[in-house]
């Protein structure tokens, strides 16, 4: 099955094993491509060895990322075989009128200008609101708004109704709020997320002390059983074109969560987390895997019988996210995920990870030989 050549060993027939590639920290750095992360996709490729990427980023749509990182990698990349942290939330607007939120009206804040909420758009939400929105029909709410007002001018929209608090039953109300990339504003974002986790359904203006205190009447927000915090990545850290981790999404998570402690004296706050390491997200990138695989060793048309996915090898550079999650991943399909850990990211070189992987290598065409040797 295997033969020697320049990259190490050749695949020929159906592989039972395939890929699975963080981005950030394993093939860029910020827009930088690491060394031998273009190398490393194009042997699978060309070997016919299926492989997804599977990042906590996300800002852009599917469609416009992979056809950047295609040119970028110079690998033909598709939305069959990518996972972005909010790429799931799709899943939200399907299901019958009771459970889908395609009708709800959704806050969507996080990345820049309104690409969030045309993503969110595209995936079928059909009322979605940003914090620039608010705060340009409703300037009261966060009070130094000064300094990005021209941003939120050019970018805003009408409400799809005023904020009416003294009268709610025709006000605004926002049903869900959901962080589809790390936020820029963290203060009026933080401000406006807190109003309406402690306002009555979710009316912002209103106010209602059960949200913070439990011995207190059931009207505010958080008490039906809908959720109504939605958050696509944990990442603390993350590794970019700076030579030290940055702050991700997981800190501005963390942010709010100090606000509310210190604002309700540590209420209990649910929030719907996925990315990697859940098991939401990876159950979700294990569909799209399957999928991908099928079509790509089935033929088109052939419908030839693809032998059945019995390995994944989940390349990663922060132990918290990648590995964890693939370390933890029990797969419904019987595949074993096995990590690999590289040292051109998140990861400190000689130090202990938090989460063992199954491997530590230098860099993701060492995974890939790695991967490859395994299965030879
Ligand atoms: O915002 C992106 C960052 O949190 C990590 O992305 O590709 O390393 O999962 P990635
Ligand atoms: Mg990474």
């Amino acid at each position: 099955r295997f033969s020697n050549n320049g990259a190490g060993v050749a695949v020929d027939g159906m592989s039972s094993f395939a890929f699975a590639f963080d981005i950030d920290g394993v093939l860029l750095r910020s827009s930088t491509l690491i060394p031998g992360a273009s190398e490393a996709l194009k042997y699978l490729h060309d070997n016919n060895i299926p492989f997804i990427l599977l990042t906590n980023g996300g800002g852009k749509h599917e469609s416009t990322r992979v056809v950047e990182l295609s040119k970028k990698l110079g690998v033909p990349l598709t939305e069959e075989n990518f996972v972005q942290s909010h790429t799931p939330f799709k899943q939200l607007v399907e299901g019958d009128e009771s459970e889908s939120l395609k009708d709800k009206t959704i806050l969507v804040t996080g990345g820049d200008g309104n690409k969030c909420r045309n993503i969110a758009e595209m995936y079928g939400f059909k009322n979605v609101v940003t914090p620039g929105d608010i705060l340009v029909s409703y300037p009261s709410i966060w009070p130094f708004n000064q300094s990005f007002s021209e941003h939120y001018i050019n970018n805003a929209r009408p409400l799809p109704r005023s904020v009416d608090y003294e009268n709610p039953s025709t006000s605004l109300k926002i049903d869900a709020v959901f962080v589809f990339n790390s936020p820029r504003d963290w203060a009026l974002d933080s401000q406006i997320i807190l109003d309406l986790l402690l306002s009555k359904d979710g009316v912002l203006g209103t106010y209602s002390q059960k949200n913070g205190d439990s011995s207190l009447p059931n009207n505010g927000w958080l008490q039906d059983c809908q959720p109504k915090l939605f958050f696509s990545n944990p990442d603390l850290f993350w590794a970019t074109n700076h030579h030290l981790p940055r702050i991700g999404q997981g800190g501005f998570q963390a942010s709010l969560q100090g606000v509310w402690d210190a604002t309700t004296g540590g209420a209990t706050l649910d929030k719907t987390i996925i990315g990697k390491p859940h098991a939401a997200t990876y159950k979700y990138a294990e569909r799209v895997l399957n999928k991908h695989r099928t079509q790509l060793l089935g033929g088109e048309g052939e419908h030839k019988k693809v032998i059945r996915l019995n390995r994944v090898f989940m390349v990663g550079d922060n132990p918290e996210s990648d590995i964890r999650g693939a370390n933890e991943f029990k797969s419904s399909h019987g595949a074993e995920w096995s990590s690999i850990l590289v040292k051109t990211g998140v990861y400190r070189e000689g130090t202990k990870p938090a989460y063992e992987p199954t491997v530590i290598v230098d860099d993701v065409m060492e995974a890939v030989k790695w991967g490859l040797q395994e299965e030879g």
